[in-house]
């Protein structure tokens, strides 16, 4: 028996992936490595394929024996989404439509999917828990909000069970150095500022100034990547044992804004970080804060980096070892 992991060359996929495997699983790794690294699956079984490739995904499951999915085959960029609209309905809905036929005709009927936060769009308040309303601002929270969807009607056609993952803000590496967070091109707030110590840009954009929070940047709920990972594995295992389809919301529950993860980083690594204040950037909430009290009472899943400093610190170690990525 296997798990497929799709996306599992990508940023939060390699880490559960290394999760997964220190566990003792048979991962196969499913990645068209269109955003994803082959470097980031280690040395783990990889099968090269698109989610649109419906033969191959049988095919894979078939010849694995693969009896749970982890999905996180997804293009993830918000602002891209608005551009391209079509882009993200036909690869991640479209795909994970394929993914979830393909489970049907092998008979698998368990999967962790990898939602978001972007599926509360502006929420009435915070900290947001499972029973927010959820409406996305973007196309990419629409996307991930449709297939939310999708997996209550399949469990209800088909029994195939499913636990929605909602991430706040992924960040921070693998321990071991060997993996960490890498995207072409790069988006995220602390990537972005590692650049700017490194040399390759000349400093960050703040964007926006004028947010109702008290230093008037938004304020985000940053994870640790392992701390995501290990929240894949504690839902398979819930639904190995026989756990209903459920969503469950994950961060800290600590907000910390633009100004102050600035400020982290320049004491992490006791530089000085060049930044210029610009306008907001679209679409951006003011603040986005996790309730994961569900998730903590209900699988007993608790972050082991739960301080800023500590996630900014495993960022840094990643960045400054492989300043270009992977
Ligand atoms: N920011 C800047 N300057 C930058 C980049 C980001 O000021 O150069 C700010 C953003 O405005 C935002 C914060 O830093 O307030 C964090 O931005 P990120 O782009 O790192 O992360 P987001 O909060 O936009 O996005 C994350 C995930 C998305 C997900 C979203 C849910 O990366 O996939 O949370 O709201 F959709």
């Amino acid at each position: 028996m296997s798990i497929l992991v799709t996306g599992g060359a990508g940023y939060i996929g390699s880490h559960t992936v290394k999760e997964l495997r220190a566990r003792g699983e048979q991962v196969i790794i499913y990645d068209d490595l269109s955003t994803g690294f082959y470097q980031a699956a280690q040395d783990c079984m990889l099968v090269v394929g698109s989610l649109h490739h419906y033969d191959k995904l049988v095919e894979t499951m078939r010849a694995f024996d693969v009896d749970s999915v982890v999905h996180f085959a997804a293009y993830s960029q918000v602002g891209e989404s608005m551009n391209d609209p079509g882009k993200y309905y036909y690869n991640n809905v479209a795909g994970t439509i394929k993914l979830l036929n393909a489970m049907k005709e092998n008979n698998v009927k368990r999967i962790v999917f990898s939602s978001t936060a972007a599926t509360f769009g502006e929420p009435d308040s915070v900290p947001i828990s499972e029973e927010t309303p959820q409406h996305p601002a973007s196309v990419y929270g629409t996307t991930k909000l449709m297939i939310e969807k999708i997996l209550r009607d399949y469990d209800a056609a088909y029994g195939i069970r499913s636990v929605a993952l909602r991430y706040f803000n992924a960040a921070g590496a693998d321990e071991s150095g060997l993996i960490g967070e890498a995207h072409n091109p790069e988006t995220h707030l602390i990537p972005l500022i590692m650049q700017v110590l490194l040399g390759r840009r000349e400093h960050i954009s703040i964007y926006g100034t004028d947010y109702p929070t008290p230093d008037g940047t938004c304020v985000r709920d940053y994870i640790h990547v392992t701390d995501l990972a290990t929240a894949h594995i504690l839902s398979l295992n819930a639904l190995r044992d026989g756990m209903a389809s459920t969503a469950y919301n994950l961060g800290n529950g600590n907000g910390f804004s633009v100004r102050e993860v600035i400020g982290m980083v320049e004491k992490v690594t006791g530089r000085k970080v060049a930044t210029v204040e610009g306008p907001r950037r679209s679409g951006d909430p003011a603040v986005l804060i996790a309730s994961s009290e569900k998730i903590m009472r209900e699988l007993n899943w608790k972050p082991k980096f739960n301080e800023l400093e500590q996630i900014i610190a495993s960022a840094w170690r990643w960045h400054e070892s492989h300043p270009y990525g992977y």
